[in-house]
Order: C-alpha cells, then sequence, then structure tokens
C-alpha cells in the first residue's frame, strides 16, 4: 500500500486554506486516497479546547512565547490524539495549519527566538513533520478583505479573533515570512498563488500534490 502522506496548508489570513484542504481531501477521494481533513489550532478533543481558550475574546492579554507553547501543547495532543493514529492507519492527513504558523506568527512576526522555536517543534514533531507545505500567497490587503466578507460562522470560530485584528505591517510580515521559509526548505514547501480563482488555485494545489507526492503529471 502507498504510504499515507501528511500535507499541510498554511498562509496568512483570509487566504483559502480551509477551502483549498476541502478541495484536495475531494480530488484524492476521487483517485480513491482517503484522507483525514484537521486544523491547528485544534484537531483533537483537548486541542479543540485549548483553540477555544486562545481564540476566545475574553482570554486575558499574553505574550508571543505564551502563545507559542499554548499552540505547540494543543498540537501535542493534535499529533498523538489525530494525526499519528491516522498515518499510521494508512490514512493521509491534510491539515489547515501546522507548525509552520508557530514559526510565523508567533516568531517573524511575534519576535520569539527562532532556535527556540525550532527546539520545541523537534521537541513535538520531531521526525513526523509533513511531507508537503502549501504556502497560499496573497497579498494581505486582498487575504483581510476575504476575511471581513465571509463572516465567522464556522464551528468553533469567533467574531474576530486577536490575530486578525493586528495591524497591516504584522500581516505584511507574516506574508514575507511565509515566502522566505518556503524558499529555505524547497524540497518541503511549494508556494501557491492564492489571487487567482478557487478552481485555478485548487488545480495548481493538486498538481504540486501529484507530482511530488503521487509520481503523476497531475
Ligand atoms: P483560525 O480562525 O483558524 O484562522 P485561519 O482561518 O486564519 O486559520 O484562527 C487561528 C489563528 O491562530 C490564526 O490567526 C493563526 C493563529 N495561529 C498562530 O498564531 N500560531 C499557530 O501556531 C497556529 C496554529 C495558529
Amino acid at each position: 500500500m502507498r504510504q499515507a502522506k501528511f500535507i499541510t496548508f498554511e498562509g496568512g489570513e483570509g487566504v483559502g486554506k480551509s477551502t483549498q484542504a476541502q478541495l484536495l481531501a475531494a480530488r484524492l477521494a476521487q483517485r480513491g486516497i482517503d484522507a483525514l481533513l484537521t486544523r491547528e489550532p485544534g484537531g483533537s478533543p483537548f486541542a479543540e479546547q485549548v483553540r477555544s481558550f486562545i481564540l476566545a475574546p475574553g482570554t486575558l492579554k499574553h505574550g508571543p512565547l505564551s502563545e507559542a507553547l499554548l499552540f505547540n501543547a494543543a498540537r501535542a495532543d493534535h499529533l498523538e490524539a489525530t494525526i499519528w493514529p491516522a498515518l499510521d492507519a494508512g490514512r493521509w492527513v491534510i491539515c489547515d495549519r501546522f507548525s509552520d504558523s508557530t514559526l510565523i506568527y508567533q516568531g517573524v512576526a511575534g519576535g520569539v527566538a527562532r532556535d527556540g522555536l525550532e527546539a520545541l517543534e523537534r521537541l513535538v514533531v520531531g521526525e513526523r513533520g509533513p511531507d508537503l507545505t502549501v504556502v497560499l500567497d496573497l497579498d494581505p490587503r486582498d487575504g483581510l478583505g476575504r476575511v471581513g466578507r465571509r463572516g465567522r460562522t464556522a464551528p468553533g470560530a469567533v467574531d474576530t479573533d486577536r490575530f486578525e485584528a493586528r495591524d497591516l505591517d504584522f500581516h505584511l510580515r507574516l506574508r514575507a515570512g511565509y515566502l522566505a521559509l518556503a524558499a529555505a526548505e524547497p524540497a518541503r514547501c511549494v508556494v501557491v498563488d492564492a489571487a487567482a480563482s478557487t478552481e485555478a488555485t485548487a488545480e495548481a494545489v493538486w498538481h504540486a500534490v501529484a507530482t511530488r507526492l503521487l509520481a503523476e503529471p497531475g
């Protein structure tokens, strides 16, 4: 049997990660590949509890290091309870955000030292990280416009979370951080232009998955 693959979607706010993750799962299903769709923060009962706490408007102000530790606490449980068991059972896993979000949001944009975050990542994720990371790239002025339009009615969503509320400069740092990360790790990461239509973006995502993980022309 084909070894199950672990794919993550990353990017700034409103780039369409959730939609693209769903479209990829559907396309894999057409090929007879069963994929578990999950997300961070969240993805296991405990991690969803941590998510509610992190994103709740009433949660008291705390710094990016505290955030990084909370996201990693959720991630450790998500891996143990959801991701690794699925991969072990032969299911592919598609995750909407993963440890790169901590490196970029709390590290690049938030100022937490990179070597510390990488040490945490080694501890929490170890060798069983993503096979492929799709970085959806979009000018933050467009991404934030989309967030404003879509409303936040998805289960577990909060009205406007603290990260979306940051200023444009923060979001520009996120974008630059993701592009630099993808350039530094080309074997794992692929940058997909998210300014195109949903369909065209999905086609580009599929091409990356097919050529890198299925050894098909796409
Ligand atoms: P969510 O509503 O899932 O936003 P999005 O649709 O953009 O994924 O909220 C998750 C927020 O948490 C998002 O603003 C990114 C942030 N985040 C971090 O700052 N660090 C992390 O490690 C993760 C996983 C998310």
